[in-house]
């Protein structure tokens, strides 16, 4: 899906690397993972990350214990960004995405919860969630505050739980 967006998008764009931003095991990340492509994942968690590294133990794939709303990452290698349902646990999402901007071009994709009521976690406090799901106005602020373009956004995918429907959405920055 990420990938055929970028190529209706932008088709001249290639991605040379890759961060990602909540990488967890690497489910979204696998999916971009190849020889010629440096991956870099990031994670607040070790325990994510030692089963990111024993699921994937090839060179191109390297993993960083951080977290990304101390440390600085634009200095990493990369020239495009994603993230799977890491969003809505940042305390600042738009400083991060500031952060991630580097003076060459970045594209940044985010996949994460539409706004919801706040019922998809079971203990969101104890889970660590600081948002419940985002709207696209709330993607789209972030886009001109930091100065980037909202260059695709799209419900992907729809989650049932709960006897309820959280819709997943996917949005291109760049
Ligand atoms: C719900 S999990 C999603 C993991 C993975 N992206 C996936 O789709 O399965 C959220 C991940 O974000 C990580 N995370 C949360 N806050 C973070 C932060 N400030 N810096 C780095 N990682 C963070 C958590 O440790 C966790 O692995």
């Amino acid at each position: 899906m990420i990938k055929t967006v970028l190529q209706k998008t932008d088709p001249s764009y290639k991605i040379k690397s890759i961060l990602e931003v909540g990488c967890g095991t690497g489910i979204l990340g696998s999916n971009f993972m190849q020889e010629n492509i440096l991956y870099t994942g990031v994670d607040s968690s070790v325990e994510m990350l030692n089963v990111l590294r024993s699921k994937f133990p090839e060179q191109h794939v390297q993993t960083l214990n951080i977290d990304v709303e101390k440390e600085d990452v634009s200095s990493l290698e990369y020239n495009f960004v994603i993230s799977q349902m890491a969003f809505h646990h940042l305390q600042n999402p738009m400083a991060v995405l500031k952060k991630l901007k580097k003076k060459t071009p970045v594209k940044i994709a985010i996949i994460d919860l539409d706004k919801e009521d706040g019922s998809f976690h079971p203990d969101p406090q104890g889970m660590g969630v600081r948002h419940f799901g985002f709207s696209k106005s709330e993607i789209q602020k972030w886009a001109d505050e930091a100065g980037l373009t909202l260059q695709h956004y799209q419900i992907i995918n729809t989650i049932h739980k709960n006897d309820n429907k959280y819709p997943q959405f996917l949005a291109v920055l760049g």
